[in-house]
């Protein structure tokens, strides 16, 4: 078959080269890509915003399946554009990835679905909200209905910061993504990641992992795309795998069937996993970047016939295989990233880096430049190693980041720490 996957990170770095494995994979496209990438695929400079333009390319070089990475062309309907021109695409509808792209929409269908999630309300002007606030008092989150590229929450420790946080949404610094806000309780407990397949009619699980979203060691600073993750996140025991499969998303699957508009895709849970059991913090309706990374290192299985069981409505007696493994992945930034960075300098030593066992190098931002890899984003690379253990793939992981020459990037050196704390107990 011939392939297109669409985006250009880290994450499609790691499903390029699971997919670029499979038996059924003939010939391997990406758009845009980059440097990592064109390792696995061959890059085409398209820009996956026109529609039009990626569809005019799958019938040209006979595209068979269309894999999209990000959330951006999903909530804007490539997936239904594809489909209409007669292209089998992995991924929701435009009506279904509201899920990711409609914070409201979300709450409201886990309220009439017993979903459980925190206690809420919407709001389209700041006198109510802060009202609202003010009678439930703090800490409270106040969140942008729409897409915010990872801005639009706001966990308030006081009334003030809730009340400054609905000023700022209304105010449009936030664009057109705060329109409407949520305001919803602040949850306590240990977050997770959940991943799982969909076909509209039933979901399989994929993975678990965490994140850390913080720039700084010991989880300080500013909140970034992520700088590092692990997988299995240790809090998620088979049994409340089981109760985030029965309690949010058969629940989730069988809503938006019965709203006549299924979920076929990959669906990622944000848990908060609170002394009463696993809570929804919001869904997105993509692979998880960083946590694509780690999960694929894990993969047994071949994914791309459980991709496109996903979009033919056949996953109902799939079966997904994982290592047993822990993987880990350290995020490699720019210096001066989440704030401004320079772009163009020289990366050297990755391929020496990815020879250690168990280490695999996705890139995120970089380019060829001539002879040379060189950075060119925020986020550039993602160095990860499978291991027995979170500490034995986080000893490997850093391992390989200590064999590469980048003195223009920094990492985090704790990555995992909370998932070793718990092994060595
Ligand atoms: P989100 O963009 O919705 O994933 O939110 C970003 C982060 O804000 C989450 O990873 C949580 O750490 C935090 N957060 C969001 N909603 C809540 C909530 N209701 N209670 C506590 N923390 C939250
Ligand atoms: N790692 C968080 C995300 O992909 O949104």
């Amino acid at each position: 078959m011939n392939i297109l996957i669409l985006g250009s990170g880290g994450r499609e770095h790691a499903l390029a080269w699971k997919i670029a494995g499979s038996p059924l994979t003939t010939k391997l496209y990406c758009a845009p890509g980059n440097a990592g990438i064109a390792q696995e695929a061959e890059c085409v400079a398209l820009d996956i915003a026109d529609h039009a333009a990626v569809i005019a390319f799958c019938k040209e070089a006979k595209i068979d399946f269309v894999i999209v990475g990000p959330e951006v062309p999903l909530v804007a309907g490539i997936v239904d554009d594809l489909e209409a021109a007669g292209i089998k695409t992995f991924g929701p509808t435009k009506w279904a990835a509201r899920l990711e792209g409609s914070k409201g929409f979300t709450k409201d269908l886990c309220k009439a679905n017993n979903i459980p999630t925190a206690a809420y309300e919407r709001f389209k002007r700041a006198t109510p909200a802060k009202e609202y606030v003010r009678s439930k008092g703090a800490p409270i989150v106040v969140k942008a209905d729409g897409l915010a590229a990872g801005k639009g929450v706001v966990v308030a420790s006081t009334v003030r910061e809730a009340e400054d946080a609905i000023d700022m949404m209304f105010g449009g610094g936030l664009g057109a993504s705060a329109w409407e806000i949520v305001i919803e309780d602040c949850m306590v407990g240990e977050e997770a990641s959940f991943f799982a397949l969909c076909d509209g009619e039933t979901a399989i699980q994929l993975a678990s992992a965490q994140d850390h979203k913080r720039v700084g060691d010991g989880d300080t600073g500013p909140n970034t795309g992520g700088m590092g993750a692990y997988t299995p996140a240790p809090i998620m025991t088979p049994e409340m795998n089981k109760r985030v499969m029965d309690e949010i998303i058969f629940p989730t699957v069988a809503a938006l069937k019965k709203a006549g508009a299924p979920f076929k895709g990959v669906l990622f849970a944000g848990l908060m996993i609170t002394k009463d059991g696993p809570q929804l913090i919001e869904y997105n309706v993509r692979f998880g970047d960083p946590e694509t990374q780690v999960i694929m290192l894990r993969l047994m299985s071949d994914l791309l016939p459980a991709l496109i069981a996903s979009r033919d409505g056949q996953l109902k007696n799939f079966d997904l295989r994982l290592y047993p493994d822990a993987a880990l992945t350290v995020v490699m930034a720019a210096n001066g990233y989440p704030g401004s960075y320079a772009k163009g300098t020289i990366i050297e030593g990755l391929d020496v880096a990815a020879q250690a066992e168990g280490v695999e190098i996705f890139h995120a931002g970089t380019k060829k430049d001539g002879d040379h890899i060189v950075a060119n984003g925020g986020r550039v690379l993602n160095v990860c190693a499978r291991g027995k253990t979170v500490a034995e793939a986080q000893q490997r992981a850093y391992a390989a980041v200590d064999k590469i020459n980048w003195p223009e990037g920094f990492c985090r050196r704790d990555i995992g720490w909370q998932a070793i704390a718990r092994e060595r107990q």
